[in-house]
């Protein structure tokens, strides 16, 4: 089924958009409950997180850490489908209960980036075997997040969005991020890769 979805594109945007606007208010003046964490703190890079689920519902940052360290060093076995308790971020935000609740069924380790200047992600895949594909993500770029200010490369080219719609992006080809502005801001959802998952993305296509 992941395949067949891909027969529609690597990118494909949604019938599915945000007021970015009232999402910027929420996530960065409306902080009072909200914690915004250095995202993988374990390496000196400029990018944070605000996650709309977790273990627990709290900010306990295990979702932005690197889990495979993390899992090492407290002997625990977080994967991608562990992050799946609200936050405040979700109750608080109309803008964002709007993006996440068509894939709340299936929705894995949710969170907003802000990537600050020099903030970056190296060339990766999301996806590091070929068995079987247990998600897919949906990507929210809401501001800032695209050329000159930040440069999302997918394979050999740089994308663009509209700010404040949904696309699935297949990140099992190589991409890498990189931001010369501390104003970028990102939505990122991880979904449980199921046939009704994907049949939901299949409603969401815009056919023309
Ligand atoms: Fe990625």
């Amino acid at each position: 089924m992941y395949n067949n979805l891909l027969s529609f594109g690597d990118i494909i945007e949604l019938n599915l958009k945000c007021d970015v606007s009232k999402v910027m208010f929420n996530i960065t003046k409306d902080i009072k409950n909200y914690k915004w964490l250095q995202y993988n703190p374990r390496k000196n890079i400029n990018r944070y997180g605000l996650s709309v689920t977790s273990t627990d519902g709290s900010f306990n940052g295990i979702d932005l850490d690197s889990i495979a360290e993390y899992n090492k060093e407290n002997n625990t076995n977080y994967d991608e489908s562990s992050f799946k308790k609200f936050t405040n971020v979700y109750y608080d935000c109309y803008e964002t209960r709007r993006l996440v609740d068509p894939f709340r069924p299936w929705l894995w380790r949710t969170h907003y980036l802000n990537f600050r200047q020099g903030g970056y992600f190296p060339p990766h895949r999301d996806m590091r075997k070929v068995d079987n594909q247990e998600s897919f993500r949906i990507l929210v770029p809401i501001r800032g997040c695209n050329m000159p200010e930040l440069y999302f490369m997918y394979e050999d080219k740089p994308l663009h969005f509209n700010m404040g719609n949904a696309y699935f992006v297949n990140t099992n080809k190589m991409h890498s991020i990189f931001s010369f502005t501390d104003n970028a801001y990102m939505l990122v959802m991880n979904i449980e890769c199921t046939d009704e998952s994907l049949k939901k993305v299949g409603e969401l296509i815009k056919w023309k």
